[in-house]
């Protein structure tokens, strides 16, 4: 049995990676301010007492390098999750996702280093490689972030480098492609894209489309991800690295319109309107260093992870 802190493991990655060390029969503290995490993503229904009693929550903000120093006690491994994790978002506040993104992911370095945790695992972003020549990307492509969100997630993976070369802190920073599944949010305006389209086919409205459609994302079940994040932790040659994970293929957003009308039966049309800033236009993942590094190799397929997560949020809209 391990002890793992997972900060903003009330979101939606961070509440699938709870859930998972939980039934492994680990000890998990959830650091989490609630900003955007649910305290509903943490009851994990139909899991045994005796695991649930595994599970302490903990409410506090990353930003105070105290709350982070308090939360390490007794911790061997850290999942860092939490974060402002929109690029629109940080286009309207970049200051407060910049105190988010940077300033606590350098509180929690800080104070993992100083209470001697094994490895610290950073979910870092596609949105790094921005609007960069060369597909699919790979982790050698020199970074072009295009918003406030893409520069934080890029600085956090230096500081996590550095740390690991001036202290010996093992870190390791995965990059991850357009998450979907369970415990994703459907309901804010900084919904990603997948909950936005399956709650529109499920409920009979427009989903909207920001450009033509023709932009593709790697869209990546969050199955696949909590498996990378548990490999990282193993992985003897991860510590200091950066790498995507993802599904290695790509979707065109009028593919996943077409895809979602066959899954959920549903034939809404879209309606299309002007790009956001700040956004990019192609993603798709080389996994190339992920599957030699961590060994690591998909486990849910795209269509599944669609599948799944229209069953999931049909469940949801129901009640
Ligand atoms: N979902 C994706 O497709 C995706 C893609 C790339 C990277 N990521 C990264 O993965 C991580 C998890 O994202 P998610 O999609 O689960 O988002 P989420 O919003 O569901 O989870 C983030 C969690 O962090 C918490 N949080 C935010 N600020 C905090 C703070 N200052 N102190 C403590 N807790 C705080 C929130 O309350 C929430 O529970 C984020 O770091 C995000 O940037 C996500």
């Amino acid at each position: 049995m391990a002890s793992f802190l997972v900060t903003g493991g009330a979101g939606f990655i961070g509440s699938n990676i709870a859930k998972t060390l939980l039934n492994q029969g680990d000890n998990v503290r959830v650091l989490d301010n609630f900003s955007t995490g649910k305290r509903e993503n943490l009851k994990f229904a139909g899991m045994p007492p005796d695991l649930m009693a595994n599970l302490e929550t903990v409410e506090g903000d990353i930003t105070d390098l105290a709350t982070c120093c308090k939360a390490m006690d007794g911790v061997q491994y850290v999942f860092h999750q939490a974060a402002i994790p929109s690029v629109p978002k940080s286009v309207a506040h970049p200051i407060e996702s910049n105190q988010a993104n940077i300033d606590g992911t350098l509180n929690l370095l800080v104070a993992a280093r100083d209470a001697g945790v094994k490895r610290l695992i950073f979910s870092s972003s596609s949105s790094v490689y921005g609007n960069a020549p060369g597909f699919p990307r790979n982790e050698t492509i020199f970074p072009d972030p295009l918003s406030p969100y893409a520069v934080q997630k890029l600085t956090a993976e230096h500081y996590l480098r550095i740390f690991y070369e001036l202290y010996g802190l093992e870190t390791v920073s995965l990059r991850y492609f357009n998450v979907f599944g369970p415990h994703q949010d459907p309901d804010s305006e900084y919904s990603a894209v997948i909950p936005l389209f399956v709650k529109a086919f499920l409920t009979g409205t427009q989903p909207t489309v920001y450009g033509d459609g023709e932009q593709s994302r790697d869209f990546t079940y969050v199955d696949n991800v909590v498996y990378g994040n548990l490999l990282a932790i193993e992985a003897e040659d991860a510590p200091g690295k950066v790498m995507n994970l993802a599904c290695g293929g790509r979707l065109t957003l009028n593919q996943l319109l077409a895809l979602l009308r066959k899954i959920t039966g549903s034939d809404v049309k879209a309606i299309y309107t002007d790009p956001r800033p700040g956004d990019v236009r192609d993603s798709w993942a080389d996994i190339t260093v992920s599957e030699q590094v961590l060994n690591y190799e998909t486990q849910v397929s795209l269509e599944e992870g669609l599948r799944k997560a229209v069953d999931y949020f049909r469940i949801v809209f129901q009640s």
